[in-house]
């Protein structure tokens, strides 16, 4: 599974970038706000920091904005996806976008039926909300397990990125159940690299071999 982060602070993906295991970066028009810098900046520099896809959202409602916006988002830098609501406007405009060449994200994926007209529009990825789903207590661990069967059995090239991810359960499931990607918070990162007995065994180790040395 590929890890992306879900982030636009540029020094957090600099920092992870180095872990050698970032395979992409994800952002909406909340998570640009919270860095209170220019869109068209904050992006052109996490794309020239991570190779991978970039994902950048459109505001615009309607088919017609949607797709000039995405237009000018896809020529900020080669490795530029543009996010695209899950709405019927945006379904015709990843139909257009794709015609186009344009990779796109369909996002606020919510049910299976969803999932699967944002394939059939020819969606590059499609981001499924694991943590607002559990916030009304739906099942969005079924819900990854039946998008990833769908795109099995019919042969569809969409990647699913889990998105909403609030904790390090929420990565190890997706994982299992083959989702694509996940795109974490880059706070919840480093969750994945610790353990508490991790610390208490180096911690035992290095005392033992103190004790060795003397
Ligand atoms: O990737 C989508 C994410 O940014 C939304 O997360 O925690 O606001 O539901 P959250």
């Amino acid at each position: 599974m590929k890890f992306f982060l879900d982030t636009a602070n540029v020094a957090e993906i600099k920092r992870l970038n180095e872990l050698g295991v970032v395979d992409g970066v994800t952002t909406n028009p909340s998570i640009i706000f919270k860095e209170g810098r220019d869109f068209e900046e904050v992006i052109k520099e996490i794309c020239a920091i991570v190779p991978g896809p970039v994902s950048a959202e459109v505001i615009g409602l309607t088919t017609e904005e949607m797709v000039s916006e995405a237009r000018i988002l896809a020529k900020w830098a080669d490795n530029v996806v543009v996010k695209i609501p899950m709405t019927e406007a945006g379904l015709k405009a990843v139909r257009i976008l794709s015609a186009e060449g344009i990779e796109t994200n369909v996002t606020l994926i919510f049910t299976v039926a969803q999932g699967l007209l944002a394939m059939k529009a020819g969606a590059n990825f499609i981001s499924p909300f694991i943590g607002r789903l559990d916030d009304i207590g739906v099942d969005g661990y079924k819900l990854v397990e039946e998008l990833r069967q769908i795109i099995d059995i019919y042969g569809f090239d969409t990647e699913i990125i889990a998105a909403s991810i609030r904790n390090l359960e929420h990565v190890e499931t997706v994982a299992c159940l083959g989702s694509h990607i996940a795109t974490i918070p880059s706070n919840l990162f480093s969750k994945l690299w610790s353990h508490p007995l991790t610390d208490q065994g180096i911690e035992a180790f290095l005392k033992d071999w103190a004790a060795f040395k003397k």
